[in-house]
C-alpha cells in the first residue's frame, strides 16, 4: 500500500476555495424522480439551509453534489473542474480532501476516542500521528470538548459526539462540509448550539457549508435557505443571519 501525503490538512488560510455548482441535475430512483433539474450554486465560505418536506430531494441533492451518488443527467463543478464525471477514486480522493461530512448520528468509530476520531481524517492522508492528534485536540478544545479527548463515543452525550463529528468534518479544512440533519436527533438547544458550533468553526476554516434540516428556525439563523419540493428548487432566499453563538458551553 503506497501512502499519500496529503497536503490538504495544512491548507494555507488565504489560499482560493472553489466554487460548488450542480447544474441540470436529475436523479430518478427506478420510476421514482428524486430530483428533477435542479441547478444550484454555492460560493467559497457560504453557509447554506437546504429545507423542503420529506422526500423532497434533500438528501439526494446532498449526495449527488458530494460525488456520493452519480446523477442521471447534469453536471457537478467545483472550481473550474467537472467533477461528476471523474472516475470513483478521483472522487473518493475529492470527497477526502475538499468535502466534509457531518450526518445525523455522529457515525463516529465506537473504539476510537474523541481525539483520534476527530484526527481521522488527517492520520488517513498520513499526516503525523503526534501533529493530527494535536491538532485534533485544540479543534475540540475550541468547540467545547476540552477534557474529552479520551472518551470514547459511548462515553459522551449527543451533543458532545456531535461536535466530535464536527471536528473531524474539519480535520483537513475541507471547502465544503455537507451536513444532513446534523442536529436532528439532539433536543432545540443542544441543536441550536451545535449549529452555531458547526458554523463557526466553518468560518474560521473558511469552509462553505450545506446544512439539510428541518428546522425552520435554524434555518432562518443561516444567511441563505434553499427550498426544495418534489426534486426542484421552489425558493431560494437571502436573509440577515442571526445563528446562535458558539460558545464554549458544550452539553
Ligand atoms: N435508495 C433509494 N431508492 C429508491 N428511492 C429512493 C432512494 N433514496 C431516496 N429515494 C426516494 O427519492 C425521494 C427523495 O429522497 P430524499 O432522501 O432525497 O428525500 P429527503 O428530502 O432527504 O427526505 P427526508 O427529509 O425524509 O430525509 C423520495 O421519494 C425517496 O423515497
Ligand atoms: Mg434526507
Amino acid at each position: 500500500m503506497t501512502t499519500r501525503i496529503s497536503t490538504a490538512p495544512h491548507r494555507a488560510e488565504s489560499e482560493a476555495r472553489p466554487a460548488l455548482g450542480g447544474r441540470g441535475l436529475v436523479k430518478r430512483y427506478g420510476s421514482e424522480t428524486a430530483l428533477s433539474g435542479v441547478d444550484i450554486d454555492i460560493t467559497p465560505g457560504e453557509a447554506v439551509a437546504i429545507v423542503g418536506p420529506s422526500g423532497s430531494g434533500k438528501s439526494t441533492l446532498l449526495h449527488v453534489l458530494a460525488g456520493i451518488l452519480p446523477a442521471d443527467s447534469g453536471e457537478v463543478w467545483l472550481g473550474g473542474r467537472r467533477v461528476d464525471t471523474l472516475g470513483e477514486s478521483a472522487r473518493s480522493e475529492l470527497r477526502r480532501s475538499e468535502f466534509g461530512f457531518v450526518f445525523q448520528s455522529g457515525m463516529l468509530v465506537a473504539e476510537l476516542t474523541a481525539e483520534e476520531n476527530a484526527a481521522l481524517p488527517s492520520l488517513l492522508a498520513g499526516v503525523d500521528r503526534a501533529r493530527a492528534l494535536g491538532e485534533a485536540r485544540s479543534r475540540l478544545s475550541e468547540l467545547g470538548l476540552g477534557g474529552k479527548e479520551r472518551n470514547r463515543p459511548g462515553e459522551l452525550s449527543g451533543g458532545q459526539a456531535q461536535r466530535v463529528a464536527i471536528a473531524r468534518a474539519l480535520a483537513h479544512r475541507p471547502s465544503v462540509i455537507f451536513a444532513d440533519e446534523p442536529t436532528g436527533a439532539l433536543d432545540t438547544r443542544t441543536g441550536r448550539d451545535t449549529m452555531g458550533a458547526l458554523l463557526a468553526s466553518a468560518a474560521e476554516c473558511g469552509s462553505a457549508v450545506v446544512v439539510v434540516t428541518h428546522d425552520r428556525e435554524l434555518a432562518a439563523g443561516l444567511p441563505r435557505t434553499v427550498s426544495l419540493r418534489d426534486g426542484r428548487i421552489e425558493s431560494d432566499t437571502c436573509q440577515a443571519a442571526s445563528v446562535p453563538a458558539a460558545g464554549g458551553t458544550a452539553p
